[in-house]
């Protein structure tokens, strides 16, 4: 049964950025937003789409003190035929499901999610840009929204969903970024909250990443937290390695997020009969590999930037120069055949896209 959403509309709109300005990443929001609540006796209930405007919330609320929140991101794409396309939408509304449940959170059934964001997309389908790499990002978010101050889970949550029309995540395009190996500072342990989608892990990742852009480097390698040795992600993305001819990303052990872009990578490259093994890669192997020049190419995936090239590994005793710091040849092609499935010039073999209109 479709999900019945009371429809406030705001008093007036917002002008859309204009096609000469450059969109940058979450800097504009939609005029309307999505937002539901929820409580333990009527669990989800009033559905509504209203104006994008501050939430009024109780500073005793538990998200203040504890950090029960949790959110996703996804892309819809106006195709060069004009149609509005989510990209592995369902999957995203089921990860957001998953982080909640992670920290003891009310989750959101994946299809109660995803009906809502297709409404709110489709209240806002002028947000969605028009020029070529741009797209409207949607950023889900649930808190816990019960004013109590002792330490359990809330019995009362928002869910609430906004809109941000973008183009590339980082300034730079898609040129390769210098990168940080952190072989200090931890972002996730065994056992904790990395693979969820959880806001605390970004706040746990902002002093490395602080420490980071002053000595130079775009962002940060993160290596295991036990041993400060094996590879697990790059920023807020997942990591490949191209080294001969194997592609290596670190399997899912719970202390990342399960990229769905890293996901379609996979499953591209597997399409592609490429030689892929989720397996753990120490940055002892990564160095050794740069010596003998077998180290090709290094890369992160995630939703903002699709593929993002490393050009470069910064340590303590020197820099490592991948690629000669330009774009490797997987990564273009894999950034091509992403997004031309994602906007809709090359077939959707694996159905991950959705037209909205
Ligand atoms: C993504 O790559 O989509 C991310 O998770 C980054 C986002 C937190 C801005």
């Amino acid at each position: 049964m479709p999900l019945p959403i009371e429809v406030h509309r705001a008093p007036a709109l917002k002008p859309k950025p204009a096609a000469s300005d450059v969109l940058g990443f979450g800097k504009y929001f939609a005029d309307h937003m999505f937002r539901m609540d929820y409580t333990s006796e009527q669990g989800w209930h009033h559905a509504r789409i209203l104006p994008h405007a501050p939430l009024g919330l109780d500073p005793g609320a538990a998200v203040l003190h504890y950090a029960q929140s949790v959110f996703d991101g996804s892309k819809v794409f106006r195709g060069s035929d004009g149609k509005l396309r989510a990209f592995r939408l369902q999957d995203h509304c089921a990860r957001l499901a998953a982080s909640a449940e992670r920290l003891c959170m009310a989750a959101v059934p994946p299809e109660l999610a995803r009906e809502a964001i297709e409404a709110l997309v489709r209240h806002e389908a002028d947000w969605v840009p028009h020029a070529p790499g741009t797209s409207l990002y949607v950023r889900p978010v649930v808190i816990a929204s019960e004013a109590f101050l002792g330490v359990r889970p809330a019995d009362k949550y928002i869910f609430f969903a906004i809109l941000s029309p973008v183009g590339g995540y980082f300034s730079n395009g898609a040129e390769p970024v210098r990168i940080w190996v952190e072989q200090e500072l931890t972002r996730a342990a065994p056992g904790g909250l990395g693979g969820a989608k959880a806001a605390a892990n970004y706040a746990a990742s902002l002093q490395a990443s602080v420490a980071a852009k002053k000595r130079g480097y775009a962002q940060v390698l993160w290596l295991d937290a036990l041993e400060h040795r094996y590879i697990e992600e790059v920023g807020t993305m997942n990591l490949f390695v191209r080294i001969g001819d194997e592609v290596i990303t670190p399997p899912l052990d719970g202390t990342f997020l399960p990229g769905i872009t890293r996901e379609s990578v996979l499953t591209l490259l597997r399409d592609w009969r490429v030689r892929v093994s989720e397996r753990k890669l120490s940055i002892d192997e990564l160095r050794e590999a740069h010596q003998k020049g077998e180290l090709h190419e290094v890369f992160g995936t995630g939703t903002a930037a699709v593929i993002s090239p490393v050009g470069g590994l910064g340590f303590r005793d020197g820099e490592l120069l991948i690629g000669e710091g330009r774009v490797g040849e997987l990564s273009r092609r894999l950034y091509n055949a992403v997004t031309g499935i994602q906007y809709g010039t090359l077939a959707d073999s694996h159905g991950w896209m959705t037209v909205i209109g």
